[in-house]
């Protein structure tokens, strides 16, 4: 783990990439080996999704949205874990009912517009491996360091299924491949920041590649450059 030089130079380290592509433990351990924080910015979409499914808010309620939004309050704790009003949400928000609902409220502007400030100010403050959809293209298109993950389908619904049955949960593995690739179709043709590779991002294809693997193209990639 190398702190000392990210510590003297700020670098945000931009991850984008369809769901199921390994970007999120992908990043998570980048940003441990290159000793920044890991900001998942998915997370937040889903945390505004399951604190809206909690207070009975559907996506079209646009006043119960703005109420729910204006009261977040956000912070990264000492763990790097974010915290939303003082909670983490890290279990309840990767629930079935999440994972189902969270494109719907991640492709409205309100929500987006909610959430990139803080995501910017997150990753002004602190050197940072930023992931999402938009890191590259909307969020940061300033940053040092730009990558798009992606894989197969098939490949990306059996990892899910894997990391579903390692939380207990039983899913089945077509409902995951129907739910992803509707999830790649929405988050892709939305109007508001689709996902897109930015033109100067790495393109990194993980079908073939081992967790280690998509590890090390990342962490070498940036201590090569940085
Ligand atoms: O990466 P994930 O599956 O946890 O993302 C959850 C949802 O949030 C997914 O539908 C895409 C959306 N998202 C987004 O629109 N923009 C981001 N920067 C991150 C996620």
């Amino acid at each position: 783990m190398n702190m000392n030089s990210s510590k003297e130079k700020h670098y945000v380290v931009a991850i984008d990439g369809t769901s199921g592509s390994g970007k999120s433990s992908t990043a998570r351990i980048v940003a441990k080996e290159l000793g920044i924080l890991h900001l998942d910015t998915g997370a937040m979409y889903r945390a505004v999704t399951f604190l809206a499914q909690e207070k009975g808010i559907v996506p079209v309620d646009a006043e119960g949205l703005k109420n729910l939004l204006s009261d977040l309050k956000w912070e990264v704790d000492a763990r790097g874990h974010l915290r939303v009003n003082g909670r983490d949400l890290s279990r309840e928000i990767r629930t079935d009912g999440v994972t189902a609902a969270v494109s719907d409220f991640a492709r409205i502007p309100m929500v987006r517009e909610a959430l990139v400030p803080i995501q910017r100010e997150i990753g002004l403050r602190n050197p940072a491996v930023v992931e999402g959809r938009d890191m590259a293209t909307v969020v940061f298109p300033n940053a040092r360091f730009k990558f798009f993950m992606y894989a197969s389908p098939e490949v990306r619904a059996k990892r899910r299924v894997m990391e579903l049955k390692t939380m207990g949960q039983e899913p089945d593995f077509q409902h995951v491949l129907a739910n992803l690739i509707e999830r790649d179709h929405i988050d892709s043709s939305r109007q508001h920041s689709p996902l897109a590779k930015a033109p100067d991002a790495v393109e990194i294809d993980t079908s073939g590649l081992t967790f280690a693997d998509q590890v090390a193209i990342i962490v070498s990639h940036v201590l090569n450059n940085r």
